[in-house]
């Protein structure tokens, strides 16, 4: 039976682990934090010093306390006694699998590991766990601490409990997880993410139109409808009153057509440097802490427009 989630215990607190972190402090847990980096206890300071006036706005709850976490380098004694892991250490089977295995053996009785990978199995990375049946993905999107959405993925090694306990703790702390029935590589809007980065790349690679432009055509056009609904539901509404049937008959030959001609680009060092020369125009060289702060106040009012 899965534990009430109160301690939770942050293996690999990079980018991830820190904003995860973050977030679970608001939400009033307690957070044991490992990470072999010196600079790790630094990197969970800032972050939570910076996201903690906007994780208040975003419904902190009444007992929530930024100070209510320590650091622990070695990951099997930071999890002894916490209630469920998650894990962000680097994307790669040959650094997770010793490491789950390490700290699954050390876990308490029903505790979950929650793996934030991007895209690699849970049934590959669970091999020789002590639980298998209680790893779990848990697939986050970059801040975590302010995108919503939680991938959950049990593939064909988790327990359909394991699975449940993970939805709900993620629904329990203010997340909006989707359960993948079938795990794939890349999950599902990795997936997604990749088609459309794929043409992206072939539109500049094809000379149709400058990097700045392309990211328009998303950011200025269709992005905005997609922050409100996915392209079953705005294809649903671009068939008018006769919804997604009349879109399949009106327009389908036409878009299906089109997917015939879509690219497959290859990443030459020459198209990587356009492609890097032209976001760094794009964003007129500016700090990537500049833009991600920009970006992330925007999400605040973004998430109180969807909300509100
Ligand atoms: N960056 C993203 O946009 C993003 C989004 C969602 C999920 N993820 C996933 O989150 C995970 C972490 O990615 P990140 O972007 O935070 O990477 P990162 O490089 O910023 O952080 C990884 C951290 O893991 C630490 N580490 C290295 N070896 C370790 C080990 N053996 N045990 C524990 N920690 C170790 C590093 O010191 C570093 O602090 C990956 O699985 C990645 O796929 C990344």
């Amino acid at each position: 039976m899965a534990r009430p989630i109160r301690r939770i215990a942050v293996i690999g607190a990079g980018t991830i682990g820190a904003s995860w972190a973050a977030w679970f402090l608001s939400r009033g847990l307690e957070v044991v934090a490992s990470d072999p980096s010196p600079d790790a206890p630094g990197l969970i300071r800032r972050m939570v010093e910076t996201a903690w006036p906007i994780l208040q706005q975003l419904g902190a709850t009444a007992d929530a306390d930024p100070g209510r976490w320590r650091f622990e380098p070695d990951p099997v004694k930071a999890v002894e006694g916490c209630d469920a892991v998650q894990e962000s250490a680097p994307e790669r089977y040959e650094v997770k699998q010793p490491l789950l295995r390490a700290i699954s053996a050390a876990l308490p009785e029903g505790a979950l590991i929650l793996l934030s990978s991007s895209g690699l199995l849970v049934s590959r990375l669970s091999e020789g766990c002590t639980h298998p049946e209680r790893v779990v993905i848990g697939h986050p999107f970059n801040p975590p601490h302010l995108i919503p959405l939680v991938e959950v993925v049990g593939g064909t090694t988790a327990s359909p409990e394991a699975v449940q306990a993970a939805v709900a703790f993620y629904q329990a702390i203010g997340k909006y997880p989707i359960v993948l029935n079938k795990e794939v590589p890349g999950h599902l809007a990795n997936r997604l993410q990749a088609a459309l980065w794929r043409e992206a790349v072939h539109m500049v690679a094809e000379g149709v139109a400058s990097v700045a432009d392309v990211d328009a055509a998303i950011s200025q056009g269709p992005g905005l409808r997609w922050a409100l609904m996915g392209p079953h539901a705005t294809f649903h509404l671009a068939g008018g009153e006769g919804g997604y049937a009349h879109f399949m008959h009106h327009l389908m030959p036409a878009v299906t057509s089109w997917w015939e001609s879509l690219g497959n680009p290859v990443l030459t060092p020459e198209l990587q440097k356009a492609l890097i020369d032209g976001v760094t125009q794009e964003t007129g060289g500016r700090p990537i802490p500049a833009l991600a702060a920009d970006r992330d106040a925007a999400l605040v009012r973004l998430l109180a427009a969807k909300t509100g």
